[in-house]
């Protein structure tokens, strides 16, 4: 922890993002509300993660991460979340068949509720009122009262966040994430997507693995790595002042953690080194996502590097690149090149969704299914030449069939289609059958990357 740090030493520092509460006394009573209220998450389950994301940075496990754009009051409910759950294992499994490597799994849910804006005012109609930022912070509706920022809402987000992660525990380790029951996790309306059958493929490959394992004495009652998964949550913390009120001291290192989730990012609009968002990361032990962009400088990056990772421990820092698939090859190897000649040790993330983000001829914010695929394919070929590992990939998704993403193999989304089930609070984000593809592609290019075992060598 650098000296002079305190979970309110952010306070003292240039601020951007923040929402302007117009009851300041009300704000500090929920905060303080907030301080007694028991942690999310623990400082062991954060420091378990920050090992796992070690492992990635040397290129022995992968990192899935994905959720949401903005997570919802009006949403939240258990199918949404078994939904959005089972997708994301079909993929974690996808990616553990494909590159024979351990995946880390980790949820942009359970706390993902504060959104950055380009613009602090919306003009619809000719009224001008101020941006919606996320439910922790005010409402969607488009009228005057419904946009003032309300504190209550850090109540209802904290709430929300410990009851969906209640939820996400019970399915990782009561028997919902057993991958004997693989077959169980495909919704009905995927069966129209090209993904399908391949997902079907892959789950009878697992089932032949586990009658091989069940012959040898090992099944699911008797290995708890067959029956349970990990699953960690993590979002993007831009409201400091919730952070600070869940942040807490480790009784048993004394350094202090966010315990809001496991896992917190810096925005691409928040990373500024000298600025509050970066003060209050300095001070967390958390592991740390870094959202970088094309106006990161190189020299920008290694002062944050710096800055959250002193001593550069590996799994500390993810780095999670989102350029664009026509800016990615321009801008990722400068970083790379970067952060080697420094010596640092990070995790290299790809987010193939914010840099992708157009507009239909029928005025809906969309992204290009095909232009997510080029950014992950252009993340992997970077790193193949210049010698570093392609980490993972950090994508909005939803297990639920929307129609916000166009493109995709079988039953393609047209810019018309968009308006079928057009139901995001913020960005556009892949459906189930999309996030299944796309995690066969990133198999794909995992699966190029498998040494080949000594036996097969032998016998070349
Ligand atoms: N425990 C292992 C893991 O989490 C294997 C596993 C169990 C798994 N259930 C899973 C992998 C569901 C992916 C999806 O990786
Ligand atoms: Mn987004």
């Amino acid at each position: 922890m650098p000296t002079n740090w305190t979970p309110q030493s952010w306070r003292n520092k240039p601020i951007s993002q923040v929402p302007v509460y117009p009851d300041q006394a009300k704000l500090e009573a929920v905060e303080a509300q907030l301080r007694k209220f028991p942690p999310l998450v623990f400082a062991g389950e954060a420091r378990e993660l920050r090992h796992q994301l070690s492992e990635v940075a040397a290129g022995r496990a992968f990192l899935l991460q994905g959720g949401d754009c903005a997570e919802s009051f009006a949403e939240h409910g258990a199918d949404h979340i078994r939904d959005f759950f089972r997708v994301f294992l079909q993929m974690a499994v996808v990616l553990t068949h494909g590159a024979s490597k351990p995946v880390v799994k980790v949820g942009r849910i359970a706390g993902q509720f504060a959104k950055p804006r380009s613009s602090d005012t919306e003009t619809i109609d000719g009224l001008t009122l101020p941006s919606y930022r996320g439910d922790i912070i005010n409402d969607i509706c488009f009228t005057p009262e419904a946009r003032i920022p309300d504190p209550e809402r850090l109540l209802l987000a904290y709430r929300q966040s410990a009851a969906t992660l209640n939820l996400l525990r019970a399915f990782a380790t009561g028997g919902y994430a057993d991958l004997t029951r693989v077959h169980e996790w495909t919704m009905g309306f995927m069966k129209d997507s090209s993904a399908y059958p391949r997902f079907e493929e892959v789950a009878k490959k697992i089932d032949d693995a586990i009658d091989f394992m069940r012959a040898l004495g090992l099944d699911s009652e008797n290995t708890p790595s067959l029956r349970e998964t990990r699953f960690y949550t993590s979002h993007e913390a831009l409201l400091l002042g919730y952070e600070e009120a869940l942040t807490r001291r480790d009784s048993i290192t004394g350094e202090f953690y966010a315990t809001s989730g496991h896992m917190l990012w810096i925005g691409d609009r928040t990373r500024q080194p000298e600025a509050a968002h970066v003060e209050y990361f300095s001070g967390i032990r958390n592991p740390i996502g870094v959202k970088c962009g094309p106006s990161l400088s190189t020299d920008d990056l290694l002062k944050l590097l710096d800055r959250l990772n002193p001593g550069n421990e590996a799994g500390r820092i993810t780095l999670i690149g989102r350029f664009g698939s026509d800016k990615i090859a321009e801008h990722l190897p400068r970083l790379v090149e970067a952060v080697k000649a420094s010596g640092h040790t990070v995790v290299w993330c790809s987010d193939p969704m914010h840099g992708n983000t157009v507009k239909a001829s029928n005025g809906y914010k969309t992204r290009p299914f095909e232009r997510v695929l080029s950014e992950v394919k252009s993340f992997f070929e970077v790193h193949r030449a210049l010698g570093t590992h392609a980490g993972g990939i950090h994508i909005e998704m939803t297990g639920d069939d929307v129609t916000e993403c166009t493109g995709g193999a079988v039953a393609a989304i047209t810019e018309t289609g968009l308006e079928d089930r057009y139901h995001t609070y913020c960005d556009p984000r892949l459906n189930a059958s999309q996030a299944l593809e796309l995690a066969f592609l990133v198999a794909e290019q995992l699966r190029e990357e498998r040494p080949l075992r000594k036996t097969r060598l032998a016998a070349m």
